[in-house]
């Protein structure tokens, strides 16, 4: 436990990851992927947590309010480059106040987190309607280890599906199985009126 708390997870995404991802995200596969993901959005106003590059945002509907969140500067960097209108917001979703979204979107996010939580709870508390989320599914492809430090520390956690059902067993939700690699699924979660 003690190294996964020492980690520090907020330096490892910077300059040298993110000119890495740029080349990867790039590519068309992301790119398909992001924009299945922006049609499952609901409501009004966006809130993209762990945005990165801010991708999201180029497939989402005109005139939505659409707010970023990364803790890392050099992924923001060139989000501000290639959309510079896009409201970012520099920080670590734990420490961050923030207030509500229709849809609150977290991509690629919650496996590079030691665990689903807290940060699930804290995404549902903010959404007034729906929460997507993509995770990655342990056993689809050879893995030894379900947490590992991935080649440049950031951590990388894979669950399987009997694991996450578990988890999410009281929630109202659907799942998209393999949107752009067989091995992430997206689940969306509707926010049931109290
Ligand atoms: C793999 S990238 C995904 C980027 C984007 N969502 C996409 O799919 O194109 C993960 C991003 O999450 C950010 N991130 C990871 N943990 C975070 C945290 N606790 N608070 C804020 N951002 C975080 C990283 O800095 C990184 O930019």
């Amino acid at each position: 436990m003690e190294k996964w708390l020492s980690s520090n997870q907020d330096k490892v995404w910077g300059e040298l990851v993110a000119s890495r991802l740029a080349k990867r995200f790039g590519e068309s596969e992301h790119l398909l992927m992001l924009e299945k993901v922006a049609s499952l959005f609901k409501g009004k106003s966006a809130l993209d947590v762990g945005c990165g590059f801010a991708q999201l945002s180029q497939f989402l509907p005109e005139g939505i309010e659409y707010v970023g969140v990364d803790q890392s500067e050099s992924m923001l960097k060139r989000a501000y480059e290639a959309f510079p209108d896009a409201r970012l917001i520099n920080g670590n979703i734990y420490d961050l106040e923030i207030r509500k979204f229709d849809t609150v979107f977290a991509i690629d996010f919650l496996h590079h987190q030691l665990d689903i939580e807290p940060a699930f709870s804290k995404l549902m508390s903010i959404a007034n309607k729906r929460v997507i989320i993509s995770l990655w599914i342990w056993g689809r492809i050879p893995r030894k280890n379900k947490k590992y430090f991935g080649p440049h520390g950031e951590i990388m956690s894979w669950y399987t599906t009997g694991e996450l059902e578990n988890i999410f067993k009281d929630l109202n939700y659907t799942i998209t199985e393999s949107v752009g690699r067989k091995w992430r699924d997206i689940y969306y979660f509707d926010i049931k009126k109290e």
